[in-house]
């Protein structure tokens, strides 16, 4: 078998001194979508991603949280990974920039580029914006930085030097030899034009920062910001010894417009120096904005990932990032979209035309895929057009085109929806001859949601494992090759799995209000984080455990007065979109009806619960679960190493309201 063709691509590290926002999470799924696609094309894939842990932000976070800078990068680090991880996303190779290998990886690197005569010690004295880790070219003592808007530092002090100046003529040939390098186009003659006005030397040590990659034998110099973490994109693929692991060059490094110049300037001339080859691809996107503004921390408009992924599904995110905006382009964030794209696009559009397929599947041909008979015009020509899309589509994701991807892909899940309302499966009778006709109908429509699902997969792995599933297709989803798909190849006759929920519609105010409800849980955690509780409540174990005496130990009659118990009456019972483990109750306590959520959504049955008499704390302050409020807690018993919740109730009948002592 011939050795496969392997594809390198990189996310930029992140700093440490936040956590992801929606940005962030951004080039990560993009990167993640793309790994999934070439993946499907037969490549050999590494996707990297990191944190870039150095400089003077981290010294003065670490600083101000009284931790030494190791154990505080650590923690960052460690928390980037999970939430990668948490939300589906984990690369392949994380790469931090106090990892050995990319210690010795910069070290190595500058080592190549001053034995080759482009490294040479002397003064700089510049202006500086901290915040962006970045000397601000031209500016004089008291402007602000350009691209942050904060002050600038007047910083004077021996540097070792990179010689970017002797570089201008190579790079801009390279870039003529190789057009395709900066992308998209716009970017490209941003670059070159500022490459044509002429390149200054770079300062990439410094003395004044302790913090940071020691130059060998010339400390107090340590590694300045971008020498050292452009470097960690070739340590993440073997660093010195690149060659064995041979994923070097990088086929594509995905950045945002704001770190372009870096990438595509000082990292190719970086490795010109070194002798080293140089990267395929920069892809420079554009932002996403809040308000027609960048998000930033420091202005606190951030938007949060999880709570979006709670709610609507990771999918629903990867989605709508991905839809909404030509990739390239910048866009505006807002939940308003997103819900309404996720209602009207995945709800009633993909979620619905694979449950209805599904279902009439189903219905008339116990839950087997029929074969199709005689094909009509009409059943032609939806075969030809979903075949003129997998070429669509495959070109639009080879170009990075994912908003035109999905909106062909889109195209044809309407096509279908139009072609089951004109051929209408369900009002054809029993005769031999409709249920011929139903077969073909429902044969086609089920092909061509095989191919919609294999053509999605990459923007959404989770639902189109489900769809794959419910298809009864064999094999997974993510192992099916794009380069040989096409119409035909649906494997009938197999049975159907199991419904699975797609994509349940939600009520637009109320998922926004939940959404917001938890991302400010996230930005403002007032009580650790419960563990998934068996039983949830208003206060749940945050409030109750911060009072809660050890076991041995006894309160007095007082204290157990202050909780006030009393039977109430479970009137409704439903699952929450977005929490798993929720049920949310409607409770009768005599005086009032109260909203309580109760931890017990995977052992209980929503309708089993009504009409029970349950025992209910009702004087707990009301809190937001998973941005349902609940005021009040369901008490029940918790059995067994799992946990498992069993309700406590009463063995004569007891009215409702009465109060427990
Ligand atoms: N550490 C440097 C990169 C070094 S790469 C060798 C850095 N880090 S960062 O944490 O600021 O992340 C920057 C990247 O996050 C951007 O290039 C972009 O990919 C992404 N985004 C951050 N905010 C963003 C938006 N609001 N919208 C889209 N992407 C954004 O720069």
């Amino acid at each position: 078998m011939p050795a496969k063709q392997k594809f390198y691509l990189t996310t930029p590290i992140y700093y440490t001194n936040g956590l992801p926002h929606i940005g962030h999470t951004y080039t990560t799924v993009v990167a993640d979508v793309i790994r999934r696609y070439k993946r499907m094309r037969g490549y050999e894939v590494v996707m990297t991603t990191g944190t870039d842990e150095h400089g003077v932000n981290v010294e003065r976070a670490a600083k101000k949280t009284g931790v030494p800078e190791s154990e505080f990068v650590a923690k960052m680090a460690d928390a980037w990974r999970a939430l990668w991880l948490e939300l589906g996303i984990p690369a392949d190779e994380f790469v931090r920039t106090t990892d050995l290998q990319h210690v010795r990886t910069v070290q190595w690197l500058f080592k190549l580029c001053r034995e080759n005569g482009y490294v040479y010690k002397g003064h700089y004295t510049g202006q500086y914006c901290i915040y962006d880790n970045a000397f601000v070219n031209d500016a004089k003592p008291g402007d602000n930085c350009p691209d942050c808007g904060r002050p600038t530092e007047t910083v004077t002090e021996e540097n070792y030097f990179f010689k970017l100046s002797a570089f201008q003529k190579p790079l801009l040939d390279f870039y003529k030899k190789n057009p395709e390098f900066i992308q998209p186009e716009s970017r490209r003659n941003e670059i070159v034009t500022f490459v044509e006005g002429g390149l200054k030397d770079l300062s990439i040590t410094r003395t004044t920062i302790r913090w940071g990659i020691p130059v060998p034998g010339e400390e107090p110099h340590v590694f300045y910001v971008w020498f050292d973490a452009l470097t960690a994109y070739l340590s993440a693929v073997g660093g010195p010894d690149y060659e064995k692991r041979a994923m070097w060059p990088a086929d594509l490094h995905l950045v945002g417009k704001d770190i372009i110049r870096f990438h595509t300037v000082y990292w190719p001339a970086f490795l010109m120096a070194a002798m080293l080859p140089i990267p395929k691809q920069v892809w420079a996107h554009g932002w996403f904005l809040m308000d027609a503004s960048k998000m930033s921390k420091s202005k606190g408009n951030v938007v949060l990932p999880r709570p979006i992924a709670n709610m609507l599904g990771m999918d629903a995110l990867r989605y709508f990032l991905l839809r909404e905006v030509v990739f390239g382009q910048d866009g505006n964030f807002s939940y308003d979209a997103l819900v309404t794209r996720y209602n009207s696009d995945l709800a009633n559009g993909l979620g619905n035309l694979a449950s209805r397929t599904a279902a009439m599947i189903e219905k008339n041909f116990a839950g087997k895929i029929p074969k199709a008979g005689k094909l009509e015009p009409q059943d032609e020509t939806l075969a030809r057009e979903t075949q003129t899309a997998i070429g669509d589509v495959l070109d639009y994701f080879e170009k990075l085109n994912f908003a035109r991807a999905l909106e062909s892909l889109w195209t044809v899940i309407a096509t279908a929806d139009k072609y089951l309302t004109t051929e209408k499966p369900w009002a054809l009778g029993d005769s031999e001859a409709d249920t011929q006709r139903k077969a073909t109908v429902l044969a086609t429509t089920a092909e061509l949601l095989r191919i919609v699902t294999v053509l999605a997969h990459p923007v959404l792995p989770d639902s189109t494992t489900k769809i794959w599933t419910l298809l009864g297709q064999p094999g997974s989803v993510s192992a099916a090759e794009l380069d040989g798909l096409r119409w035909g190849q649906l494997t009938t006759g197999v049975p159907l799995g199991k419904p699975q929920t797609l994509f349940p519609r939600v009520e637009k105010s109320e998922a926004i209000e939940r959404i917001e409800s938890m991302a400010n849980e996230e930005r403002n955690p007032t009580a650790p984080p419960a563990p998934a509780p068996a039983v949830a409540s208003s206060a749940t174990a945050g409030a109750a455990t911060a009072a809660a005496p050890a076991a041995s130990e006894k309160i007095g009659i007082e204290d157990f007065a202050k909780v006030e118990m009393r039977v109430g009456q479970i009137k409704t019972a439903e699952r929450i979109v977005g929490a798993d483990k929720l049920l949310k109750l409607t409770v009768d306590i005599g005086t009032e009806i109260r909203q309580i959520c109760a931890g017990i959504a995977q052992f209980y049955e929503p309708d089993s619960l009504i009409g029970r008499k349950v025992a209910v704390v009702t004087n707990l302050a009301p809190r937001k679960l998973r941005g349902v409020e609940s005021n009040g807690m369901i008490i029940a018993a918790s059995v067994g190493p799992e946990g498992r919740p069993v309700l406590a109730g009463f063995l004569e009948d007891v009215e409702v309201g009465a109060r427990l002592k």
